[in-house]
């Protein structure tokens, strides 16, 4: 017996004669599909939108690109990498990511129909605060380290980790966000990048050698040094921002500081930083062992499963990380 045979010939209960109803694919949706808001996000190369869905009234964020931008400035590779990174993500069911529920475009237009992060980027949360106290930093910190070993698991770099890419959602949870800079699937331990500034990056795939040198990915103040030095990215450079995250949850400002993109990139060649008066020492301790130059002598960089050494790091004391996203958020002062 074929199940395809018995498939052919089921039957309704009204209709006892009749072919199944044929599974229909669903409908392309369009921007008619949605009421949209007011702007909650700009980028470079997008603007992203508060967007209602008219049949089902659930609120989205929708990234809307322009082709003729994205063509101008050669960020076709960026829009395909971060389509596929969030599909991985979005099929794999795992918390703290933006979820992609569908894309499609018009004429002039691409559109990006994504999980709506209620309560925006983790940032200005920071800025307002000016320090989190040591459970929300234990908290966020545990959660951004639990996203990256999805990342690991899945062979994704995100490359451009950064305050302003941590969102939160409905219930003050994380979700990842902007993918427009990662790496996928790459072969063996490192991953050739092209990169650039946040405000001048190019795209990755298309340049000569020479644009390649001049080119850096991710945002100076998060960026790797062996981004800067060698253009490879491994998954401890994600551990690297991490680092940095951490401390500016405690400092209220980013380790590496300047005016000058230049300045930023010398310190962090030099690991030229310093710990604020009262930084909790055990925080201090996990910072150290993150903002390490050479890639593979960071906490976590030759882990197999999970992160299981920055897990077991005293400052994670006590932390139930497999149940963070069930957990109540601790409030932000
Ligand atoms: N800004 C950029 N992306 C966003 C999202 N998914 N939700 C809320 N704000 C955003």
């Amino acid at each position: 017996a074929t199940p395809a045979v018995a498939t052919a010939t089921s039957t309704t209960a009204a209709n006892p004669a009749a072919p199944p109803a044929p599974n229909p694919a669903p409908a392309r949706r369009t921007p008619m599909d949605y009421i949209f808001g007011k702007v909650i996000g700009e980028g470079s190369f997008s603007t992203v939108y508060v967007a209602k869905d008219i049949h089902t009234h659930k609120q989205y964020a929708i990234k809307v690109c322009e082709k003729k931008h994205i063509i101008r400035e050669k960020k076709t590779e960026h829009m395909k990498r971060e389509k596929e990174a969030l599909n991985i993500l979005s099929n794999a069911g795992v918390p703290f990511f933006v979820k992609l529920y569908c894309t499609f475009q018009d004429t002039d237009r691409l559109y990006f129909v994504l999980s709506y992060a209620k309560f925006g980027e983790l940032l200005p949360y920071i800025n307002r605060v000016g320090s989190f106290d040591l459970a929300c930093t234990r908290f966020y910190a545990g959660e951004i380290l639990v996203a990256l070993e999805h990342l690991k698991r899945l062979k994704i770099i995100h490359r451009d980790l950064k305050p302003e890419n941590v969102l939160l959602d409905e219930n003050m949870h994380i979700l990842i966000a902007d993918f427009g800079s990662a790496k996928l699937n790459y072969n063996v331990n490192t991953a050739r990048t092209t990169t650039r500034t946040s405000v001048n990056r190019e795209d990755q795939d298309s340049g000569s050698e020479r644009a390649r040198r001049n080119s850096f990915v991710g945002t100076a103040q998060y960026v790797s040094p062996e981004l800067l030095t060698d253009k490879t990215a491994t998954h401890s450079s994600d551990l690297w921002a991490l680092g940095c995250i951490i401390y500016q949850m405690i400092a209220g400002l980013p380790p590496f500081r300047s005016r000058s993109e230049y300045i930023i990139f010398q310190k962090i060649l030099k690991l030229e930083y310093e710990f604020p008066q009262g930084f909790c020492s055990s925080a201090r301790d996990l910072v150290e062992k993150l903002l390490v130059i050479e890639s593979t002598k960071r906490l976590g960089a030759t882990d197999s499963n999970n992160y299981t050494s920055v897990r077991s790091h005293p400052f994670f004391d006590g932390v139930d990380f497999d149940n963070l996203h069930l957990a109540t958020p601790p409030p932000i002062y």
